[in-house]
């Protein structure tokens, strides 16, 4: 399989702790890709029409994207437990990957605003709506981490892509002091290899 992937992305580094997760390193060739909003990667068009990564090739010529998907097919891909389980389980692992992936949706929004966006045509209100979505999806992280345990599946995956991905680019955010029980649960996860291998870059 081929995975194409940016060290920056948040959503690509979801996609490459499952891959670690899952054992299946050796079956996937991970090719760095250069992405932006305003100049679209044409090599990368050929594979997804929303030129975004992830996108993954299959072993049987397929190309999947977004994340989620990937996720769910490299799951259904190995014999070991499952990151996305089966039964009543399922719904709310699918719940909090999506929470992940909401916060994260705004999060790269705001990236590109103050990165790409030329200063004239910054909109602040529209920016401090999107940190609203975050901070209240990172409290509603913060409220459900109590249960978590030692479990990672894919919604710990999908959080510790957030909070690394807000350390990376908005460290002035100090998403810890308001949940010091969320900043616990992650570096109880840090050192985990499949996170430790994929810190954004
Ligand atoms: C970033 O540089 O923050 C970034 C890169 C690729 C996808 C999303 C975000």
């Amino acid at each position: 399989m081929r995975l194409w992937q940016n060290p920056a992305s948040p959503f690509a580094r979801k996609v490459r702790i499952v891959v670690r997760e899952l054992g299946l390193t050796a079956r996937v060739e991970e090719i760095a890709t250069a992405v932006s909003p305003v100049s679209p990667n044409a090599d990368l068009a050929k594979q997804n029409p929303l030129v975004k990564i992830p996108a993954l090739l299959t072993d049987t010529g397929e190309v999947l994207y977004d994340s989620s998907v990937i996720c769910e097919y490299l799951d259904a891909q190995h014999g070991g437990a499952r990151i996305i389980p089966d039964g009543a389980a399922r719904w709310n692992a699918l719940r909090l990957q999506s929470l992940c992936d909401g916060i994260l949706d705004a999060a790269v929004l705001c990236r590109y605003e103050s990165a790409v966006r030329p200063e004239a045509l910054r909109w602040n209100d529209w920016v401090q709506g999107q940190f609203t979505k975050i901070r209240n999806g990172l409290d509603t992280l913060a409220a459900e981490s109590l249960s978590w345990g030692t479990q990672f599946g894919i919604g710990q995956i999908g959080a510790a892509c957030v909070l690394g991905y807000l350390d990376f680019r908005f460290a002035e955010e100090n998403w810890r002091e308001p949940r010091p029980q969320l900043a616990q649960w992650y570096e109880s996860v840090k050192a985990r290899a499949s996170v430790a291998a994929t810190v954004p870059s």
